[in-house]
Formats: C-alpha cells, sequence, structure tokens
C-alpha cells in the first residue's frame, strides 16, 4: 500500500468546491430508470445517455470524480473515443463500482448484505489498468421495528472492511456507503441511532483491520427522516443532527465525507448539503458523490427529446453548480 498515493486520490476528489457524480446504475436499476420515461432499455440506449454524462462541457468545474459501472468504463463515444479517456482529459478521477449487488441476508426477512467479494482483487487489478484511481461499494440498512439488525451491520461491516482492504493493497481509494435507506417512516431521532450505532461498528472494524482511514473517503446518508414519516425534517435540523452523530462516530481522520442523494424529493439533496455547511466547521472535508441528484433532470429532458443532448447537458451542469455552490453554504 502507497500512503501517498492514496492521500494524493483523496485530496484530489475532495478538492473545493467539487464532488462526486455517480452514474453507476446497474443496467437493472438503470432499466428501471429508463422503463419509467419510456426509454428502450439497450444496452446503446444506455451507452448514449452516459456519453451525454460523459461529455457535458465544462461538468470539471464542479465534478472531481465519476463512478463508474462495470458496463460504462468500457464504453465509448459514437465517434469511438473511450470514457475514461474524455474524463482524463478533463481531468476528472475515474471510480468505479465494484459490489455487485445485494443478496438476502439469512434469517433476517428484508434485510441485506452485499455481494462481490469474490475475485474482487482481480477485478480491481482490470479496473486499475483501465485508469481506475477510487472505488464503490455499497450497503444497504432498512429502519424499522427491529432493523438493521446487529448481524446485518456486523456482517456488512465485515464486507465493507474486505473491500477497503484490498482497494488500498492496489493503491485505490475506497469509498465505503453505507446507505441507511430513506424508505420507511422512521423520526430522524431513528435515523441517528441507526447512523451512530453502524458507523461504530464500521470503523471498529476497519481499525481492527489496520485500514488506512486517511485514505478512505465515506458515503453515508444524511441523517434525517423516513419518506413515509410525513413532513420533512427542515434542513437545519437534518445539519444538526447529522453534523452531531458525524463527529462523535466518525474519527477525525478520515480522508473525507460525501453524501448520498439517496432519493430524497427534489433539490433537498443540495438543500440539506447547503445546510451543513452553516453547521461546521468540521475536521474533514465535505462534499457530495450524488446519482439521481444531480442526474434526474438532465434524465428527464433527454427521455423526452434525445436529440437534444446540449439542452440536457445545460441541466446537468446547472445542477452540478447547484451542489458544488451548497459545498460552500452558497446554494440559494
Ligand atoms: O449508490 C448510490 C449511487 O452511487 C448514488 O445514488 O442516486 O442515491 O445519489 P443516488
Amino acid at each position: 500500500m502507497n500512503k501517498q498515493t492514496l492521500i494524493q486520490t483523496v485530496a484530489r476528489l475532495m478538492e473545493s468546491p467539487k464532488g462526486i457524480l455517480a452514474i453507476d446504475e446497474s443496467m437493472s436499476t438503470c432499466g428501471k430508470r429508463f422503463a419509467k420515461l419510456g426509454v428502450p432499455e439497450t444496452e446503446e440506449k444506455r451507452r448514449e445517455y452516459r456519453e451525454l454524462l460523459v461529455t457535458a462541457p465544462e461538468i470539471e468545474k464542479y465534478i472531481s470524480g465519476y463512478i463508474l459501472f462495470d458496463e460504462t468504463i468500457r464504453q465509448s463515444t459514437k465517434e469511438g473515443k473511450s470514457f475514461t479517456s474524455i474524463l482524463q482529459s478533463k481531468g476528472i478521477s475515474i471510480g468505479i463500482k465494484v459490489d455487485q449487488g445485494l443478496a438476502d441476508l439469512p434469517n433476517h426477512p428484508i434485510e441485506k448484505i452485499t455481494q462481490g467479494i469474490d475475485g474482487l482483487s482481480k477485478r480491481l487489478q482490470e479496473y486499475k489498468s483501465m485508469g481506475a484511481s477510487f472505488a464503490k461499494w455499497r450497503a444497504v440498512y432498512t429502519v424499522g421495528e427491529n432493523t438493521p439488525s446487529v448481524e446485518c451491520m456486523q456482517e456488512n461491516a465485515i464486507l465493507l472492511t474486505k473491500y477497503a482492504t484490498l482497494c488500498q493493497e492496489l493503491d485505490i481509494v475506497p469509498i465505503i456507503e453505507p446507505e441507511v435507506l430513506i424508505d420507511g417512516d422512521y423520526t430522524i431521532e431513528q435515523s441517528y441511532e441507526t447512523n451512530a450505532k453502524n458507523l461504530d461498528i464500521i470503523f471498529s472494524e476497519l481499525r481492527n483491520s489496520n485500514v488506512f482511514i486517511s485514505g478512505v473517503i465515506l458515503k453515508n446518508s444524511f441523517v434525517f427522516s423516513g419518506k413515509e414519516a410525513g413532513k420533512r425534517v427542515p434542513a437545519e435540523k437534518v445539519a444538526e443532527m447529522t453534523a452531531k452523530c458525524f463527529k462523535a462516530h466518525i474519527p477525525a481522520h478520515i480522508g473525507g465525507i460525501v453524501f448520498i442523494s439517496g432519493g430524497q424529493p427534489g433539490d433537498e439533496a443540495a438543500i440539506n448539503l447547503n445546510a451543513m455547511y452553516q453547521a461546521g466547521p468540521f475536521p474533514w472535508p465535505l462534499s457530495f458523490s450524488y446519482g439521481r441528484g444531480i442526474q434526474n433532470e438532465a434524465l428527464q429532458a433527454w427521455a423526452k427529446n434525445p436529440t437534444d443532448v446540449a439542452g440536457a447537458q445545460v441541466l446537468l451542469l446547472s445542477t452540478a453548480k447547484n451542489n458544488s455552490l451548497a459545498t460552500l453554504g452558497k446554494y440559494k
């Protein structure tokens, strides 16, 4: 492990006022989003859409890294330029989602563990040879009466740690993403408790395995109420509770923290991020790693009118800029 390389990659990704754009939807997730908008679920359509995202002019002003999916890291523009070479020419770091989705956690109905550890080192080596300098692994947790269970948190923490170790052995920065799902009618206090307990378990596991914490980026949910809990909690409260939780349960020397947008409605992800700025300062750099939170408007516009690529790219740029402003507390 070359700690210096990991620190440099973290610094590039967390460079203010930029964030990370996630375009790492699996084929089935991407397919579902396309289907809702009447876009055919074909490889060519996915390529066409991702070309729009990768070639958006000036996106590098607001985005430091793109997280790609296995299919996407191998794709090229219609003219035959690889997506990776385009990102590299813009100075954007290449990331790759390396988990292989979710499986049922035995004996724990509705709970999930993440798959993909088998053969991971080999896959990471290939992605590295294609230019990837960072990776992402997502675990999910459902907040309910008896969930997440300790077993769910423990199993996922072990997998996140194995993944992080394999990444760092190859000088690839691991983004660890323990996503507390927005679905449910839970309160912000329950979200706080869940995040706090889960973060404690994860960091204890990472420490026990000697993972280099300054060479890790944490991609976390905000501490907020569930989607079905009624009126959304105001951003100031979300920021206050999130800041309190993070300060108490995340080591000060973590490389950086980025948020997941996680299906928050409208521009809530930008508003909550903006409010975080007021709740600072923090010991760690803080930014975003949004998928839907940045792509939504551009995807809808492109689905309606696929020939107006430039129009959809303007929308993408504007949302990326808004979120960049939010990292500085300047989003209105
Ligand atoms: O794992 C989640 C993606 O990287 C980002 O998803 O659409 O919830 O921001 P999002």
